[in-house]
């Protein structure tokens, strides 16, 4: 096929473009590079560098012909959300309008959209189904239920093939792609620059009900969630808009994350206890049962030391990230 990727410059659409390449696709990179990293676009690849705001580009873009399309570009920083909501309505949901647009006009026929546990907002079950309600608590969830709410109209009224992937805790790298944010905020990548520099990461949050009191988030290594898109790409069927959640079945809490980055950097690593974050869930646990059984997708790398490790190996090979 002939795949378009959105934010194909960035964490987890550069490991889905190299992906594409691997898998024989004609791969081609949408990036305004706001977030993204030109470096990071895989070999094999075309990047066009513009925004999904300029309805314009995005309808020039597609009418070269495309036969469906890999949408990462989006704004994802919980926090920074409930400040600007304007901004993340606009970027999220207006940007993928236009490209929804375009696709019409252009006649592509296949979508495959990056959505997120925050749809969920705090869950009433773990592990999260497909089917719980989803009520989410801030601006960067409920821009992206908009866009997934968009996509199951657009599906229907115009023959689309679309699927949207529901990602919880992704984790991990794949060869020379890493994640490199700006400003980073994940527990993974934070804990192990506090092991790379002998400094401190925080904890944020002693008092939950969990095992040890501290939140649990199910993390998925980005080379599987990756593999979901293909797979997710070949699968949707004309009219039809599928939703799966993205993980694997597993908690782990900060402070078993933070035990697990000890193992395998052979570092102290300080943890210092601090006050919980806004707006953060106690649990998150996906059911991924819908797309194992539908899509035949299993994770090959569930192990919260696998993701850490090839998280490590990728940040002492660039300690600057992409700079
Ligand atoms: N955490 C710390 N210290 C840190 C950073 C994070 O204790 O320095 C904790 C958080 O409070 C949270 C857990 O580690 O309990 C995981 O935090 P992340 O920021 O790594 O991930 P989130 O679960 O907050 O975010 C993920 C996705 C978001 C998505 C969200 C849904 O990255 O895109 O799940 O709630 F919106």
């Amino acid at each position: 096929m002939k795949v378009l990727v959105t934010g194909g410059a960035g964490y987890i659409g550069s490991v889905v473009a190299s992906q594409l390449v691997e898998a024989g696709h004609e791969t081609v990179v949408l990036d305004d590079l706001s977030k993204g990293h030109e470096d990071a676009v895989p070999e094999g690849t075309r990047l066009v560098c513009g925004s999904l705001l300029d309805g314009d580009f995005v309808r020039g873009t597609l009418s070269e012909g495309f036969d469906g399309v890999l949408h990462f570009a989006a704004l994802s920083l919980v926090g920074e959300s409930v400040e600007q909501p304007e901004r993340y309505y606009r970027n999220n949901v207006c940007g993928t309008l236009n490209l929804l647009e375009a696709m019409r006009e252009a006649g592509t026929g296949r979508l495959v959209f990056s959505s997120t546990a925050a749809v969920y907002g705090e869950p009433q079950e773990v592990p999260i189904e497909e089917t719980a309600p989803a009520l989410p608590t801030n601006p960067y969830g409920s821009s992206k239920l908009a866009v997934d709410r968009l996509i199951g109209a657009v599906a229907e009224a115009r023959e689309l093939a679309a699927t949207t992937l529901r990602y919880f805790n992704v984790a991990g790298a794949s060869g020379r792609f890493g994640e490199d944010h700006h400003p980073e905020t994940h527990l993974i990548p934070l804990v192990l620059k506090a092991a790379a520099q002998s400094s401190s990461v925080k904890i944020f949050g002693t008092d939950y009900e969990t095992r040890d009191g501290t939140a649990v988030r199910d993390y998925i290594h980005v080379e599987d969630l990756g593999r979901a898109h293909l797979l997710a790409l070949e699968a949707a069927a004309p009219g039809e808009h599928r939703v799966y959640n993205l993980g694997n079945g597993a908690g782990f809490s900060v402070k078993e994350v933070v035990e697990a980055a000890r193992r395998v950097t052979g570092r102290e690593i300080d943890a210092v206890e601090a006050p919980r974050r806004a707006g953060d869930p106690p649990v998150l646990v996906a059911s991924s049962e819908r797309i194992r059984a539908d899509l035949g997708w299993k994770p090959e790398k569930p192990g919260l030391e696998a993701m850490i490790s090839d998280a490590w190996a990728w940040m002492r090979d660039h300690p600057d990230g992409y700079e």
